[in-house]
Parts: structure tokens; sequence; C-alpha cells
């Protein structure tokens, strides 16, 4: 991977079944549509992205700590893991570059079980609620974050 120009987006359990899965609550975007609209927002702005999902926590480690030092920025929507995983956030903790954790639907307009994210502590920023475009707000956030333009 070239690290001036990766984007890594990590997608966490269940969420390969997305066009099928609560469409009420996640839209009827499968994970597929999401991942094309995300390489085609990335073209536009010049990055590389690296598009993957596993229903396993151990995986999503493995990848976190592959990335290390070959990413310019991390994208994550843990899914149901960001409830509930201490190794995935000391994973992220390892890496040195910007990390923002994204989800489709609104996790605090959610059951109170979904309103602690162990990955938000460690994260940048988090952007919630806006369906699939929350992945395409959160390359717009992590541009800027990479090339440090802007305040934040
Ligand atoms: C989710 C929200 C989580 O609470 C849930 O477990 C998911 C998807 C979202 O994108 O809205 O699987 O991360």
């Amino acid at each position: 991977m070239d690290k001036q120009q990766t984007i890594l987006i990590l997608n966490g359990p269940n969420l390969n079944l997305l066009g099928n899965r609560e469409t009420e609550i996640y839209g009827s975007q499968t994970l597929g549509k999401i991942e094309a609209e995300c390489r085609a927002h990335s073209d536009k702005l010049g990055y590389k992205i690296e598009f993957l999902q596993s229903n396993s926590e151990g995986d999503l480690v493995d990848w976190i700590q592959e990335a290390e030092n070959n990413i310019s920025g991390l994208i994550i929507n843990p899914a149901a893991y960001t409830h509930t995983s201490v190794a995935i956030m000391d994973a992220l903790k390892q890496l040195n570059c910007p990390i923002v954790e994204v989800h489709l639907s609104n996790i605090f307009t959610r059951e109170p079980f979904r309103h602690h994210s162990y990955v938000s502590p460690v994260a940048k920023g988090v952007i919630c609620g806006f369906g699939s475009n929350s992945y395409v707000l959160a390359l717009n956030a992590i541009k800027k974050l990479i090339s440090k333009e802007g305040d934040f």
C-alpha cells in the first residue's frame, strides 16, 4: 500500500447484510454500493481506499495491526463491536494516523447500550446518522485531517 495515498475503511459484523438488514434503520444500500460510492468519492479526493468487512473481531484487530505503517487514515464502522470491544480500542491506540468512526444510524437515538462506544475515545471524531452518506462525510473529514487543512 502507498502510505501517502491509502485510506483504510473497515466494517464490522453484520454490515455484509446491508440492503436486507433492518432497512428502516440502515437503509436499502448494500455494502457493495457503499464501497462503490466510497471509491468514486475517494477518486475525486485523490486517495486510494482499501475497503474491508469482517464478522470477526480478530480479523479487524489483525487488519488494524497490519495497517500500522501503511495507511494515511482509517475510517471504521465497528458495528456491534463499537459497544463491546476493548481489543479494537487497544489496537486503534497503536495507529499514528487520523481515525474517524462512522455509523449509518444515529446511535444516540437508539437503545441505551448503543450510546457508549469504546472507539470514540481513540477516534478524532464520529459521524453517525446519515446513512451511507456518513462514509462520504468521513472521507471528506479524513482528507482534511491528512492534509492538515482547516483548524481541527
Ligand atoms: C452501526 C450501529 C451499531 O450499533 C450496530 O450494532 C451496527 C451498525 C451503524 O452503522 O449504525 O451493526 O454501527
